[in-house]
């Protein structure tokens, strides 16, 4: 009675047999499933970075033209800051011709500011000084600013490009895309 016993499985043998396979089982099936998904998060990167390939990245840039009105509504002998904030632009008038500068300063670049009562441009991170022709005189900027390409339309507003730049340096300030002629 007592070989009985121990040759064939009772009942608690058996429950333990079965309590092992749910063990094993659910681990199997997690690794199943964990290779399934890396194996499809990996191709689907994949099939992105291919698709990717056909889309290059485009960077939105604002114009570079705009208009900024006719040459009466500036006032001649004056700088205009009304568009240094929207444009980082100044225009000037003279009675000669309009000229428009690009509100950089060309030493580290800072935005340097029209100064009415003492007539130049200072720029108030190192400190240099340019005339109301952008002509730098004082402070550690090398050169003077740049002007920008100017044209007038069919309409008569003046259109500005700030992807023509002008340099004194280089002689560029007699080209007359630099200015507008009132003459
Ligand atoms: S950035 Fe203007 S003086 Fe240095």
């Amino acid at each position: 009675m007592a070989a009985s016993k121990t040759d064939s499985p009772g009942p608690n043998t058996t429950s333990l047999q079965a309590n092992l396979d749910l063990h094993r089982m659910p681990r199997r099936t997690l690794l199943h499933r964990f290779v399934h998904w890396s194996v499809n998060i990996s191709l689907a990167v994949i099939t992105l970075g291919f698709f990717r390939f056909f889309f290059p990245r485009v960077l939105f840039e604002p114009p570079t033209k705009f208009t900024i009105g006719t040459p009466d509504e500036f006032q001649t002998g004056t700088v205009s800051t009304k568009y240094q904030k929207e444009h980082r632009i100044w225009v000037a008038k003279t009675d000669e011709l309009i000229y428009v500068l690009l509100a950089r300063c060309t030493h580290l670049g800072c935005t340097p500011r029209w100064l009415e009562s003492e007539n130049k441009f200072k720029c108030p991170c190192h400190g240099s000084g340019f005339t109301r022709e952008g002509v730098n005189f004082e402070g550690p900027a090398p050169r003077p600013l740049e002007r920008l390409g100017l044209t007038v339309q069919a309409d008569g507003r003046i259109e500005v490009d700030k992807g023509k730049v002008f340099r004194k340096e280089r002689g560029q300030w007699e080209k007359k895309d630099s200015f507008v002629s009132l003459g």
